[in-house]
């Protein structure tokens, strides 16, 4: 699998992210010398440490492998000095009107290119809006530098990263030959299952992962309130439909999708076709609507004077990742009208939140969040209403096989 000669120093800018980390520890054990660059002096510490700053399946173990050896982290930016390859990978969150911004990835291009060496190559690895790998391969020419460009999207699903990263096949793209080779070989070196498109498609293609997945959450999440609407149990239906149906194998369950990537991806994606993706609008109202439509479902059965309890604040399944989770909009939303709203996680830091079982006791009514495994085989007590829009309590597929997670 390995072409190339392996990097004398690859400088992961942005590194102690979910993206960023888990790449790291790869590369690292595959022998290349690593430094993580980050801005968050707490995870640097803990990473050094060895430890995970987040919940990340079979991370820790790989990273105390290395950490100290061929990983480390800084934020001592003087590290690109000696670097040959940097990838960067720090967050690209659209703003508070929704549209896609590039201040955080491009408003540090100057400082990123400054140490970097002639010759050194640098992988864009955010999800970018389409054209920003243009913009920077235009930044770099117009300062008369000689660093090769590319555009490299990450694809894994949180939680599954160490598993993904070798398996997925890694898309890769460039503007020029030279360029191209040298991501090649880069990414060679832990994955040899690469796909070369040309930058634009490259960042389009991230975009149509994300916003595909998004519409295929949107679509259960339609159908499930159709179903309950009408006093059905959606389930019921599922179950039916998928059961040796392969045209139906895919049919995610429905539930709060949600996190720091579908929605902002197919926001992108949106802003690129001047507000003409219509299927991503509606995308957005259904699964943006879901913890309303909870709501008012509670609202006929009696909310007033009640005190609700949502079980799991994260945005999915074992996890500890709470970024544009909607168990935080339910709750705000159930704030408005319930006596009390409880919320737990077994996971997630928040100071707000109580321990399961006195949520357990002190609610009328229980809300499943976010689908974590602990809580599937669980016994509550019968005079308590509950709501499980995932299902993952009456059915042992959908959150596994086809879900969110
Ligand atoms: N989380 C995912 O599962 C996932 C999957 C695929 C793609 N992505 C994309 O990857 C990118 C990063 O996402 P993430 O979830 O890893 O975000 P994250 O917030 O977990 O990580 C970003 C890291 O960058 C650091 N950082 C911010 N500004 C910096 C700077 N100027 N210099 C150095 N470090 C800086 C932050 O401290 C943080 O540790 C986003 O574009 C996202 O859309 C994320």
């Amino acid at each position: 699998m390995k072409t190339m000669p392996i990097p004398k120093q690859l400088v992961i800018i942005g590194g102690c992210g979910h993206v960023g980390l888990p790449l790291g520890i790869v590369f690292a054990t595959c022998g290349v010398n690593v430094v993580l660059l980050d801005i968050d002096q707490h995870k640097i510490d803990i990473v050094n440490g060895g430890r995970m700053p987040f919940m990340e399946k079979s991370a820790e173990e790989l990273l105390k492998s290395v950490i100290g050896k061929s990983l480390m982290a800084t934020s001592d930016h003087s590290c690109l000095r000696n670097a040959d390859a940097a990838i960067a990978v720090i967050g690209t969150p659209v703003d508070e009107h929704l549209n896609p911004t590039v201040t955080h990835l491009y408003g540090h291009i100057d400082s990123t290119l400054d140490p970097l060496p002639d010759g050194a190559l640098l992988v864009l690895r955010s999800t970018v809006y389409p054209g920003v790998t243009k913009l920077v391969y235009d930044r770099v020419r117009s300062r008369g530098r000689r660093i090769h460009v590319a555009f490299c999207p990450e694809r894994i699903a949180e939680g599954k990263a160490m598993e993904e990263i070798r398996t997925l096949p890694q898309i890769i793209s460039a503007f020029e030959p030279e360029a191209l080779r040298l991501v090649r070989e880069l990414f060679a070196i832990i994955n040899d299952d690469l796909i070369e498109l040309d930058p634009l498609e490259a960042e389009l293609a991230k975009l149509f992962t994300n916003s595909w997945r998004y519409l295929n959450f949107a679509i259960s999440n339609q159908f499930y309130v159709i179903a309950e609407s009408c006093g059905l149990n959606f389930y019921r239906i599922y179950e039916a439909v998928t059961r040796r149906y392969p045209r139906m194998k895919n049919f995610a369950s429905a539930g709060f999708a949600a996190g720091p990537c579908l929605l902002k991806d197919t926001l992108q994606l949106s802003a690129f076709s001047s507000n003409n993706f219509f299927m991503g609008h509606a995308a957005m109202l259904i699964n943006e609507g879901l913890p309303n439509f909870v709501v008012s479902h509670l609202r006929k059965c009696g909310l007033q004077g009640k005190t609700v309890a949502i079980l799991g604040m994260a945005f999915k399944g074992d996890s500890d990742d709470s970024r544009e989770s909607l168990s935080y909009k339910l709750r705000k939303l159930l704030a408005l009208e319930a006596k009390e709203v409880l919320c737990t996680d077994p996971y997630v830091e928040d100071k707000g939140l109580i321990p399961l079982e006195e949520a357990i006791r002190r609610a009328d009514i229980i809300v499943f969040g976010a689908p974590h495994s602990i809580y599937r085989a669980m016994l509550l007590p019968s005079e308590k209403e509950v709501v499980d829009v995932w299902g993952f309590r009456q059915k042992t597929k959908a959150a596994d096989a086809t879900g969110h997670k």
